[in-house]
């Protein structure tokens, strides 16, 4: 299969291709793994600095370069000589001006974003295999299709936006992305290719040197600090903007990529292809303080120095934009959440050891540490059990829990007392994401005026076997010896189907994820609390 990423050259371009090589393997049609024999960049930039080196040594990836604005340059990205063409394709359609160029330059950002759009899709429904398989087409939107800021704008700063939400931009670079969404989506009804528009937000943190998007602060109060450099920010610190990471946004293209072309028409159907991706609200106060729990702070002197410089036009731009946005479809089709904080920052200090001071050291990682320990005799200790607790209500209500919001939607109820020690057990099969939780936990905690006693335990378990959810409450009664609340989150969903063609490993899937399991907890729940 061959895949075309164009502004491949770019960051989220590398970031994507080197995935994929890890990966190997993509869908095409009803198969969900095809191997990827070929991935051409495309970018009209000879690619500077390799952020991966394993984008350099591959064999199976080759650069081409040129300009989206040029159809025989975007028909060339997707044949040659080479290409087996019933081997299916994948265009991921990366390549674009940004704000900043795009309000400087309205002929360039007309020409890049809009017109390279269309060649781009035309190229692709001229593609014609010899089997009935139609391309996937990725295409890279923005949050920027959603303006705000204005009195007469639809939405404002605290409204919560989702797929639904006009999209009335401010931007050139906004409009631009907002048509190619409505050029994706009428490409996809006609069937001439299988469309799926991912809307990023800003995205963290970008190694490198600053570009000049209004929020790319963001990634600097992470990236010059750990480097070793200092840097005056622009916008107030206590700012809260939607974010995500770089491996969120693309595991977010990928599961866009490999969702079935039945739950992606489920989900997104004819006529609006584009979702938009999980993000977070976070200030640069936020990343800062995230940044200086996991430095060691015996090598904390190696930090650049961190000043704010506000820029008041900056904030309130920044200000404008609304931070709560609604992913459910995103969400439906498997699009991960967004990691806590101190993960993004230790993913970045993976990825790019060279951006690292040499003299900076980073704490161990939670994870590591809290599973063997013993908190039976921690004062007022209160525990709970939450299953399913990587993503969506069970991340959200253990992050609640963390930081003592034992109450209810009303605040009323139970409420622990202020000594209260906290024990969060998350349950999931996955474990990534429940570390994610976990820090999001202990972030959540630490963020409390009266700094929260709180004691995660991450525990992979299969809910729906016995044996797995006596083992989990073993390690429980183990770790904290007590059970004071046990919500029974996980659960599983199947699509939907006439009640008379229900088949039966559909109707066991989901009897077992969300019948026998709440009966399994909830059996060893109660011996614990007895
Ligand atoms: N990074 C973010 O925070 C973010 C947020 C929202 C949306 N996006 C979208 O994601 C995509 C990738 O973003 P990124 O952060 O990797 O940006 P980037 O600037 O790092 O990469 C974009 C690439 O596109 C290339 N390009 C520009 N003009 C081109 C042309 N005429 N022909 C071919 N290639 C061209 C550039 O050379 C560059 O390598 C973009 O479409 C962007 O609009 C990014």
């Amino acid at each position: 299969m061959r895949v075309v990423i164009t502004g491949g050259g770019g960051f989220l371009g590398q970031v994507l291709a080197s995935e994929i090589l890890k990966r190997g393997h993509l869908r095409s049609g009803e198969d969900s793994n095809v191997p990827v024999t070929e991935v051409v960049i495309g970018d009209v930039m000879e690619v500077k600095e390799w952020l991966f080196d394993s984008l350099q040594t591959s064999s199976i990836v080759t650069v081409k370069v040129g300009d989206v604005c040029d159809a025989s340059y975007c028909a060339s990205l997707l044949n040659d000589d080479n290409n087996d063409k019933d081997g299916g394709l994948c265009v991921f359609h990366l390549g674009a001006v940004m704000s900043g160029a795009g309000e400087a330059d309205f002929d360039l950002a007309m020409n890049v974003n809009l017109k390279g759009m269309m060649n781009m899709l035309e190229a692709t429904r001229q593609f014609r295999p010899t089997s009935k398989v139609i391309p996937t087409f990725v295409y890279a939107s923005a949050g920027a299709t959603i303006g705000s800021g204005c009195d007469t704008d639809w939405i404002q700063s605290g409204d919560v936006i989702s797929d639904s939400t006009r999209a009335a931009p401010h931007t050139t670079y906004g409009m631009t992305k907002a048509c190619g969404e409505l050029l994706l989506s009428d490409y996809s009804r006609r069937g001439f290719l299988d469309g799926r528009g991912v809307r990023l937000p800003t995205v963290i943190v970008r190694p490198g040197k600053p570009n000049a998007a209004t929020t790319s602060c963001f990634s600097s109060v992470i990236r010059e600090p750990l480097s070793g450099t200092a840097i005056a920010l622009p916008i107030d610190g206590n700012l809260k903007h939607a974010l995500t990471s770089y491996t969120a946004a693309v595991d977010g293209m990928l599961a866009f990529q490999t969702v079935s072309p039945s739950l992606a028409n489920q989900v997104l159907g004819p006529y609006d292809r584009t979702a938009f991706l999980p993000s977070m609200a976070v200030s640069l106060a936020d990343l800062q303080q995230a940044l200086s729990q996991i430095v060691d702070t015996a090598s904390s002197s190696a930090l650049g120095f961190i000043t704010y410089n506000i820029d008041k036009k900056l904030s309130n731009i920044v200000q404008s934009f609304p931070t709560s946005i609604d992913s459910s479809r995103a969400n439906a089709l498997g699009a991960p959440p967004t990691p806590g904080l101190a993960t993004i920052i230790r993913q970045y200090c993976t990825d790019f050891p060279n951006a690292i001071h040499p003299q900076l050291k980073l704490v161990d990682s939670p994870a590591s540490t809290t599973e063997t320990e013993n908190y039976k005799d921690a004062p007022n200790l209160i525990v709970a059990i939450v299953t399913g607790a990587g993503s969506g209500i069970g991340r959200a209500t253990a992050i609640k829990f963390s930081t003592g919001g034992w109450g209810g939607p009303t605040g009323k109820g139970f409420a622990p007392p202020q000594n209260t020690t906290y024990g969060i057990v998350l349950v999931g099969r996955r474990l990534d994401p429940l570390y994610e939780t976990q820090q999001l936990c202990i972030e959540a905690a630490a963020s409390q005026k009266d700094h929260m006693k709180l004691h995660t335990l991450v525990i992979s378990a299969d809910v729906t076997c016995e044996k797995s959810v006596s083992e989990l409450f073993t390690k429980v009664k183990t770790t904290f010896g007590r059970l004071d609340l046990l919500f029974n989150n996980a659960g599983a969903n199947v699509p939907p189907a006439p009640f008379q063609n229900v088949p039966m490993q559909d109707y066991h899937k989901v009897m077992n994820a969300n019948v026998t399991s709440t009966f399994l907890c909830s059996q060893q729940a109660i011996k614990l609390m007895s």
